[in-house]
C-alpha cells in the first residue's frame, strides 16, 4: 500500500491557497489508489518546537523511559518515522518573508538527520531514504518567477528543492501559485482533471480566463491543472519539474 505524507504550513487556515491546492493534489492521488494511506501533519496546528541541542543530540536514538523532555523526543522520532515511511510527500509551503514558514523549517530539522536520512561523503552528502515522489506546492503574494526582479529573493520552493535534492530525490515536482496578494480580492478554484497539456491549454483559451499560465521545462503533469478565477491578470500558476 502506498503511503503519502501530507504537510500543511500556511497560517491562513481556510483562506490559504496552498492548503486548497495541496488538498487537490491529495485528492488526485486518492482517486488513483483508494487504499492510499495518508498521514496528515499540520505544522501550524501542531507546531514542533524548534530544534535545540537536547533534541538534536537524541535524534535517531532510542529514548530512555526517564529521558527529560521524553514527549518532545518521541515526537521527533514520529516525524522521522513518517518521513522515512512515506512513498509520496506533498508539502504546501507559503512564502513568508522570502522563506518557508518557521513551522515548516522546524519539521525539516527533524528529518534531516545525519547517519539516518543522509550521510556525509567526500563529494558532499548522500541520501539514505531511497526514492520518493515529492510534490511541492508553493504559494506567494508577489511574483518571483525566474527572470523577474524579485527572483533572487525567493527561498521557499528553491530551498525545499535543495533539501530534497540533498537527499538524492529525483522525482520532485513543484506547483507554484504566485502573485496571490496583488489584488485584495481573489477567488480560487482548483480542479484536478485528466487532460493533456495541449487539451488543457485549449480549454483555458476557450474560457479566456484572466490569468497567465506558464510552463517551465518540458514537464507538465497530465493530472493536474489549476484554475485561478480572478480579475487579476498578473496572477501566475506554473509547474516546474527539474
Ligand atoms: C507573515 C507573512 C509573510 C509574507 N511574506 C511574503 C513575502 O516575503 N513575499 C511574498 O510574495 N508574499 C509574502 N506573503 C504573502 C503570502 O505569500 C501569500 O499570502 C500567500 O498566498 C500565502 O500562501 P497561502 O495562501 O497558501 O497561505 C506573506 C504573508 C504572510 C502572512
Amino acid at each position: 500500500m502506498t503511503k503519502l505524507l501530507h504537510i500543511d504550513s500556511s497560517i491562513l487556515g481556510d483562506h490559504s491557497a496552498g492548503r486548497a491546492l495541496a488538498a487537490e493534489v491529495i485528492a488526485h492521488f486518492k482517486a488513483k489508489e483508494a487504499a492510499l494511506e495518508v498521514t496528515y501533519r499540520d505544522v501550524v496546528a501542531q507546531p514542533l518546537p524548534h530544534l535545540d541541542f537536547e533534541l538534536f543530540s537524541q535524534q535517531g536514538k532510542d529514548i530512555p523511559a526517564d529521558a527529560p523532555r521524553r514527549e518532545d523526543h518521541l515526537e521527533s522520532a514520529q516525524v522521522l518515522a513518517e518521513f522515512e515511511a512515506a512513498d509520496i510527500i506533498v508539502v504546501a509551503s507559503p512564502l513568508y518573508n522570502f522563506g518557508v514558514p518557521s513551522q515548516l523549517k522546524a519539521w525539516i530539522d527533524r528529518f534531516m538527520v545525519a547517519g539516518r536520512t543522509f550521510r556525509y561523503v567526500p563529494t558532499g552528502i548522500e541520501g539514505l531514504v531511497g526514492q520518493k515522489k515529492i510534490v511541492l506546492v508553493g504559494t506567494r503574494g508577489g511574483i518571483y518567477e525566474a527572470g523577474t526582479p524579485a527572483a533572487a529573493f525567493e527561498h521557499d520552493v528553491s530551498y525545499l528543492k535543495a533539501v530534497f535534492a540533498s537527499l538524492g530525490q529525483q522525482d520532485v515536482t513543484a506547483i507554484i501559485a504566485e502573485g496571490l496578494s496583488l489584488r485584495v480580492y481573489r477567488a480560487m478554484v482548483v480542479r484536478t482533471v485528466r487532460r493533456s497539456w495541449p487539451q488543457q491549454k485549449k480549454r483555458l483559451q476557450r474560457f479566456n480566463l484572466s490569468f497567465f499560465v506558464k510552463t517551465i521545462g518540458v514537464f507538465v503533469p497530465r493530472w493536474l491543472s489549476v484554475t485561478l478565477v480572478s480579475a487579476n491578470r498578473r496572477q501566475r500558476v506554473y509547474f516546474i519539474k527539474p
